[in-house]
């Protein structure tokens, strides 16, 4: 393809969320094709900053173009979100009114085959958001054994299929290509009727996720994300897929309670507070009308917090002489 676009997806739903102001400022740690991180622009003007992260070389010099209108206020860095806190404290950003994370990859990555993201165009096996960093999945896929292999496909994936498809990519190795190993897949998963998605949909999810270690960034993330929030902004996440879904609503549920404590313990001993508030239970989803627009919408969910602005009322300091406070759940 020699035009690929991206299209932000649950677009007015994070302008719903974030209710942008004049002179805010915000955090893009996934800019991809700087959709999002342009509306952010357009509603902060005409002071308000916008610092804004991507793992992928190529996305932070097609944003810089496709922003230089506002290129006074914004502050663009090739980086893993990993290390968001130190990226944010290095450039001196204040206090964020809004951070937006929109996990997994763009439009272009996958439109590119250039990137080895892809199981629809040829391509290296490389998978990796940041091609400086780490081993790509060429040298994974010719070289775990097959018991590895089988573990990330089923893991990560959630395929089904993780053992049979591991056990042909040992015997067909070395593979060379995103097609050939695509073709491969396919070749040995039972095609469904009706099925939707491609037969390697799964499988390329699994390995994209395990070499850019993308749960782990997750996890790093979160709680860097909500330090840099002011008290009252917004922490605002986009997943694809329920591993990371967990992940982000297990964060939120955690870090929504004063007590974390294990239900057996009737007494608090963690004296956690709660830093944030959920603002959706469940999350939003798509409308019909985007997803009918735009397929990669369909499995997209965003969560989102507010910071408190003081420790929660329902929590007074703990010590070990004080009443026994009963959980609520
Ligand atoms: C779905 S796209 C973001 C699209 C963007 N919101 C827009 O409006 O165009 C996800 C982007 O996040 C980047 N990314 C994924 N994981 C990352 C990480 N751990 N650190 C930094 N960037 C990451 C990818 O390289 C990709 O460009």
């Amino acid at each position: 393809m020699n035009n690929p676009t991206h299209i932000p997806v649950l677009y007015q739903e994070v302008l719903d969320t974030f209710q942008p102001q004049p002179g805010q400022n915000y955090i893009d740690a996934t800019l991809g094709g700087g959709g999002h991180a342009q509306a952010l622009l357009q509603a902060t003007a005409p002071d308000g900053r916008l610092l804004g992260l991507d793992a992928d070389a190529a996305a932070i010099q097609r944003v810089s173009q496709r922003l230089a209108p506002w290129s006074e206020r914004i502050t663009l860095v090739h980086s893993n979100f990993k290390a968001l806190e130190e990226v944010a404290q290095a450039h001196q950003f204040p206090a964020a009114d809004g951070i937006l994370l929109d996990l997994g990859v763009s439009s272009y990555q996958l439109d590119e085959g250039a990137t080895g993201f892809s199981f629809m165009h040829a391509g290296p096996l490389d998978m990796r958001f940041d091609h400086t960093q780490g081993s790509d999945a060429a040298s994974f896929v010719n070289h775990a054994d097959e018991k590895e292999l089988a573990d990330v496909i089923y893991t990560y994936g959630e395929e089904r299929y993780a053992r049979r498809i591991a056990r042909a990519i040992v015997r067909a190795r070395p593979l060379h290509n995103t097609q050939e190993l695509a073709e491969l897949v396919a070749r040995t998963v039972r095609p469904r009727p009706h099925r939707r998605i491609h037969p390697a949909t799964r499988t390329f999810q699994a390995l994209r996720i395990y070499i850019n270690d993308e749960l782990a960034a997750l996890q790093t993330v979160l709680p860097q994300a909500v330090r840099l929030l002011r008290p009252g902004g917004i922490l605002a996440v986009i997943s694809f897929h329920s591993l990371e879904d967990r992940i982000v609503k297990q964060f939120m549920r955690q870090e929504s309670q004063d007590c974390i404590c294990p239900p057996r313990i009737p007494i608090c001993q963690c004296h956690h507070r709660a830093s944030i508030v959920e603002l959706y239970r469940k999350g939003l989803t798509a409308q019909a009308a985007e997803t009918d627009q735009n397929p990669r919408s369909r499995s997209a969910r965003l969560r989102a917090a507010r910071k408190l602005d003081i420790p929660s009322a329902s929590f007074a300091p703990v010590s070990p002489s004080s009443s026994p406070r009963r959980r609520s759940s």
